[in-house]
């Protein structure tokens, strides 16, 4: 009998007495043990040791194993990150398992955000495939690699609502919009944790970064968020509750001020929300020292108070600051916490610890990783994902698809050979040397022979032009130009938020001049969010969007451009014409003064001594107009799609109801297409202003050339309901409802809910 098994009479007596404080659920007879389990432990555990629960250090702290292992024993630490490798994770749960004093395994936590060797898109990439079953594969495909490597818990999926590209962190984002996140969260979740968190194959997933980060104020990261309760609940709040329903296990904390009180010491949203209302029982960590930041913060005066606010609220884990140990003692001794707060928070730790199964198998099979890694299944996930991802803005005169006929082909750019910056941001373990990148793809498709490589720039930053001629020339001696252009990955991501989204460096001038050749121009963007490129596009004949593609983008691309697969990527985010109009979303209120082209004029049509009120009262700006330069949702295809017979089953439904909406489909063109349908309401008029569209279903079709499908997507009056600063509610009203393949068009029907 271990120390873990349980005398029968103990768990009878207990289960009759016991009044789990931490789910107050019934649950299955295996959460019951679980609960037994986790009292049990508590009630023998001192503080010391229920504090180096509620820690997670990284390595650093420690300066060696050896150190680690010391702190292990005495009870002291509940979690590491930045930990990986199977033997080394091993030994350290050796130490926690024989050598402490209750033998409580370790959790294991890394960031594995779009892959762990394998590496995929990134999340927005991702999230352009609007392919939530592939981005549950690739996330599963990613568990799958880092638990062969010791990590029981990543800290994804980052489902924080992105609405400013200036913000680095978009990249790790699912874009703008509500519903395509939540799709995508749960999807994540799902690839994350399977069906089974125990199994060894799959890990502890984390909805981060709770909540509203990704309203940073000027999309300055770390800036503040003020996001009034209606908006918070109706557009942020939602991709985290798809995680709970999706029963992710742990959430992290972040640490944006939110409306004056900072995210990680938030008790509406950590407490009543998602604990009381959403009825969660996993654990919440705090982001990497979110909790001491409040005093920067200014919402703290020292760690005491930190600590305090944070236990207030209801963070369980503190990520590698001290606040807790240090002070959670003298918050007992002076009443100001009560024991039982620490128990129930110890006990959400312990709780998906058992949930890990880390009790029962505290142990990696070290021959994993090698049959794992890097495999010939995961290289094809991660290059369908980056497939999936790509989205084709412009396609002039068909010039896409290539003909591999051709004699041969420029390839050009800083971006062309970078098999690191290919990865994208947040990528600690995927190696460059892995990463087939599009000259070596583009090569082995066609052979050395066909290819005129020249990078042209050193990097998307090189303000010189010594590359130009060799550029000019590879260009000249082809048949077509492949520029590859964009961001290195270490311009977006934490930290890195930009005030200008122009190419940089020499990009267009590099650009320009190969133009001059007259060739035909293909210009590939990898980049961690939507650029500003208005003014390129009228010097080249095909943009392609690749985001930040992956270990596999290379060979992607590569079949891509001459044919073998076809684009099917939709715009997960709103591209500007300029920065200036950041934030710019298509799920924006109408005002009372909406613009159109009745009611705007081109800055240069402006006349001289034009009257005050000449240029039409309107929400506008006179250099950029109102309109996006592409809009959410937008992707072409090597072929066109029509659609036809809108047909609802009813243009009326009851709050309860709901309405069968289908459209006609077809490929018009003589290639296979992949087409994603789309489903916008309007509601018209509500006891608050509702935004002028909402996305509220998709579909993703593959058709043959010719192919008519009828699709169907129901529409349920659930999904039109919305937090009115008061209550969830479901107004009657008039709608609108448009479906087809962007945000901007579509074929148009009404109905009424009563
Ligand atoms: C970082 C990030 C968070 C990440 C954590 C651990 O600062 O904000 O997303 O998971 O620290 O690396």
């Amino acid at each position: 009998m271990n120390k873990y098994s349980i005398p029968l009479a103990l768990i009878i007596l207990t289960l009759l007495f016991s009044c789990s404080s931490n789910t107050g659920e019934t649950g299955s007879s295996a959460d019951q043990n679980t609960e037994v389990r986790i009292n049990k432990l508590i009630a023998q555990m001192t503080l010391q040791e229920k504090l180096g629960q509620m820690s997670q250090f990284d390595p650093m702290q420690f300066g060696s194993d050896e150190n680690a292992k010391q702190a292990i024993k005495e009870g002291k630490v509940g979690s590491m990150l930045n930990i990986i490798g199977a033997k080394r994770v091993n030994e350290l749960q050796k130490t926690a398992i024989d050598e402490s004093r209750l033998g409580i395994p370790i959790i294991i936590g890394r960031d594995v955000i779009h892959g762990y060797r394998t590496i995929t898109p990134i999340p927005l990439g991702m999230a352009a495939s609007w392919n939530p079953a592939l981005s549950s594969k690739a996330m599963a495909m990613a568990a799958e690699e880092a638990a062969s490597e010791g990590i029981h818990w990543t800290f994804a999926p980052m489902i924080d609502v992105s609405r400013d590209p200036r913000w680095g962190r978009i990249a790790e984002s699912c874009g703008e919009d509500t519903h395509l996140a939540s799709a995508m969260a749960k999807a994540m979740v799902l690839g994350f944790q399977g069906e089974d968190l125990s199994d060894p194959k799959t890990i502890a997933a984390c909805a981060k970064h709770y909540v509203g980060y990704g309203a940073a104020e000027g999309g300055r990261d770390y800036n503040t968020t003020y996001i009034p309760e209606n908006l918070l609940r109706n557009d942020y709040l939602p991709p985290f509750k798809a995680a709970v329903d999706a029963g992710v296990a742990t959430f992290m904390s972040g640490f944006n001020d939110l409306n004056g009180v900072p995210a990680s010491g938030n008790e509406f949203t950590l407490k009543t929300v998602l604990r009381e209302e959403w009825g969660f029982d996993g654990m919440v960590v705090s982001d990497w020292a979110s909790i001491a930041e409040m005093i920067a913060h200014g919402y703290a005066a020292d760690s005491k108070e930190a600590g305090f606010k944070a236990l207030r609220a209801g963070v369980d884990m503190e990520m590698v600051s001290d606040c807790y140990v240090a002070n959670v003692q003298i918050l007992l001794d002076e009443g100001k916490i009560d024991m039982s707060i620490i128990d129930k928070y110890v006990a959400n730790i312990l709780r998906v610890k058992f949930r890990l199964g880390l009790f029962d198998h505290p142990y990696t099979d070290e021959t994993l990783a090698e049959k794992t890694i890097l495999s010939e299944e995961h290289k094809q996930i991660a290059k369908e994902a980056a497939s999936e991802s790509f989205v084709l803005l412009q396609n002039k005169n068909n010039v896409l698809p290539l003909s591999k006929e051709i004699n041969s082909v420029a390839v050009i750019g800083p971006l062309a050979d970078a098999p690191h910056d290919q990865m994208g941001t947040w990528v600690f373990d995927g190696k460059k040397e892995n990463t087939v990148t599009p000259l070596t793809a583009l090569t082995n498709m066609l052979g050395a022979k066909k290819i005129n490589f020249a990078k042209g720039l050193e990097t998307s930053r090189t303000k010189t032009s010594e590359g130009f001629a060799d550029a000019i020339k590879a260009a000249k001696k082809s048949d077509a130009v492949l520029l590859f252009f964009g961001e290195e990955s270490i311009l977006s991501g934490e930290a890195h938020s930009l005030a200008d989204l122009n190419l940089r460096g020499a990009q267009t001038q590099l650009l320009e001049a190969v133009a001059k050749t007259g060739k035909p121009i293909v210009l590939v963007i990898m980049a961690g969010r939507q650029l500003t490129i208005e003014k390129e596009l009228d010097k080249v004949d095909a943009v392609l969007y690749a985001w930040a593609p992956g270990t596999m983008g290379g060979p992607a691309l590569a079949e891509m451009i001459f044919g073998e697969t076809v684009p099917s990527g939709k715009l997960p985010v709103t591209f500007p014409k300029t920065v200036g109009q950041v934030p710019l979303y298509y799920a924006h209120k109408n005002t009372g003064r909406p613009a159109d082209y009745n009611s705007w004029t081109s800055i240069d049509d402006i006349p001289v001594e034009a009257g005050q009120t000449s240029l039409g009262n309107t929400s506008h700006y006179l250099d950029a107009g109102f309109e996006p330069l592409f809009p959410f949702g937008f992707g072409l295809s090597y072929t066109t799609f029509e659609y036809s017979d809108l047909e609802l089953s009813s243009n009326t439904m009851g709050t309860d109801g709901s309405i069968d909406v289908s459209v006609n489909l077809k490929n018009a063109g003589d290639r296979a297409g992949i087409e994603v349908v789309q489903l916008y309401i309007r509601d018209r008029v509500g006891s608050l202003t509702r935004p002028v569209k909402q996305l509220k279903g998709f579909k993703k079709v593959s058709l043959t050339p010719g192919e008519t499908r009828k699709i169907s997507i129901t529409l349920n009056a659930k999904d039109l309901e919305f937090y009115n600063g008061k209550d969830y509610i479901i107004e009657a009203g008039d709608f609108d409802i448009w479906v087809g393949g962007s945000s901007a068009k579509g074929l148009h029907d009404e109905f009424s809910v009563n």
